[in-house]
């Protein structure tokens, strides 16, 4: 399969396009991350990678200066074969997808890409986002091949995931379709083709039912918790050697850049009727809330509450949209004082996790980190722990029971 000369990566210092890139690079492909954050364009030029994100590191300083760059200037687009798009796509304050910057400059790359290139959409998009862009490179008169092909790593599981997980492809044209699987089959040789649409239906499907998935989690540990029961308890009888809830997950903050988003997204594409997503949203972002308010039966008025982890999720230091700041507005207007502790990210008042826990009469485990599960926390504190990260501070486990002994 021929490889193109060049590839440029629009948001390419994020944490979908670098990762991107780095394995591209790493297949000997010549790659340019064009980025607009000055500050991450130089972190990655100096082979350090801009956020916590697992082997990206060793795997960029094999490439970086060599096969991979990152730079602002947009000219390198002009001798691009191909350029692939991962700019961020969040919903705005009123909770309805927003056309990005890019997608708002697109006739820019249009312009700048060379006859024959191609133009791959990675970003998470509404429903139809694709055919827009086909619509207006036909319109400009250009000839330009447009893809889409949705991204479904994990962040820190990237660059294992981008190579192991099959690759969805889509186009409007055989040729457009030609060329993207030439590109992908570089990194992959598993390929789901599917028109543009379905594409990028399959992801937020992917998104949305995860995110439903975590809701009925959290529902049911709403529902348990608040008749004073364990909800591990009962999570750990129905899920052991039991096929059928394999898919069951465990309780926790479902926050991020993109469960909650892509949810919305899919909710404003079925009109406002996704109702099983509304729900979703109301039960995950309602968590927090009802952390407060079994502590506040039990009074918080003169108590100094901690929050252990402010990324949205364990062994990150990804903070966007984490339930965690939820968490600690909800109780700056209830409590006596607010101690937050992250390993990972960086915060004005932020103590040490020893700190927090020394002076706090109440623990929130709000991002299950590994390096958290030794932590000795001594045995007077309140600790919430909706992640179920520390068994041993739950009350006794179900036993199992057979014909004639106790297991043990
Ligand atoms: N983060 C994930 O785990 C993940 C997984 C799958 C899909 N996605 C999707 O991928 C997309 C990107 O997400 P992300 O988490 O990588 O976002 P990010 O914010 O980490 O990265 C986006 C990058 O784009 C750059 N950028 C913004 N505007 C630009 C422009 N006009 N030109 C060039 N660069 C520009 C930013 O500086 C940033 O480095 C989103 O649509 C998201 O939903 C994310």
């Amino acid at each position: 399969m021929p490889k193109p000369g060049k590839l440029v990566i629009i948001g390419g210092c994020g944490h979908v396009g670098l990762p991107l890139g780095i394995v591209f690079a790493n297949c000997g492909i010549n790659v340019v991350l064009l980025d607009v954050s000055a500050e991450r364009i130089a972190t990655v030029n100096s082979g350090r990678t801009p956020f916590m994100e697992d082997a990206a590191t060793e795997h960029l300083k094999a490439v970086v200066g060599k096969s991979l760059l990152a730079t602002s200037d947009t000219s390198c687009l002009k001798t691009a074969d191909a350029a692939i798009a991962v700019v961020g796509t969040p919903v705005d304050e009123h909770l309805n997808p927003t056309v990005t910057e890019l997608y708002k400059n697109l006739d820019n790359i249009i312009d700048l890409l060379p006859e024959g290139a191609l133009l791959v959409l990675r970003s998470t998009v509404y429903p139809g986002v694709t055919k827009l862009v086909y619509d207006r490179v036909q319109s400009r008169g250009r000839k330009i091949h447009v893809a889409f092909c949705p991204e479904r790593i994990a962040e820190g599981k990237a660059m294992e995931e981008i190579r192991s997980l099959p690759q969805i492809i889509s186009a409007f044209e055989p040729e457009a379709l030609q060329r993207v699987k030439e590109l992908f089959s570089i990194i992959n040789n598993e390929l789901i083709e599917l028109t543009p649409l379905e594409a990028e239906l399959a992801k937020l499907f992917t998104n949305s039912w995860r995110y439903l998935n975590f809701a009925i989690s959290n529902q049911f540990y709403l529902l348990a918790e608040s008749y004073g029961l364990d909800f591990y308890r009962i999570y750990e009888a129905v899920t052991r050697r039991y096929p059928r809830m394999k898919s069951f997950a465990r309780a926790g903050f479902a926050a991020g850049p993109c469960l909650l988003k892509d949810t919305l997204q899919l909710s404003a594409f079925s009109g406002n009727n996704f109702f099983m997503g509304h729900a979703a949203m109301l039960v995950n972002e309602g968590l927090p809330n009802f952390v407060v308010s079994q502590l506040r039966s039990s009074g918080l008025r003169d108590k100094t509450v901690a929050i252990l982890g402010m990324a949205f999720k364990g062994d990150s230091d990804d903070n966007r949209d984490s339930l965690s700041y939820k968490l600690r507005k909800l109780l700056i207007l209830e409590s006596k004082e607010v101690l937050c502790a992250d390993p990972y990210v960086a915060g004005e008042d932020f103590v040490s996790a020893e700190e927090a826990i020394r002076r706090a009469d109440v623990i929130i485990l709000g991002a299950p980190h590994s390096m958290y599960r030794d932590l000795p926390i001594p045995q007077e504190k309140q600790l919430v722990d909706v992640w179920g990260f520390w068994p041993e501070r739950q009350p006794a486990k179900t036993t199992a029971v057979t014909a004639g002994h106790r297991a043990s």
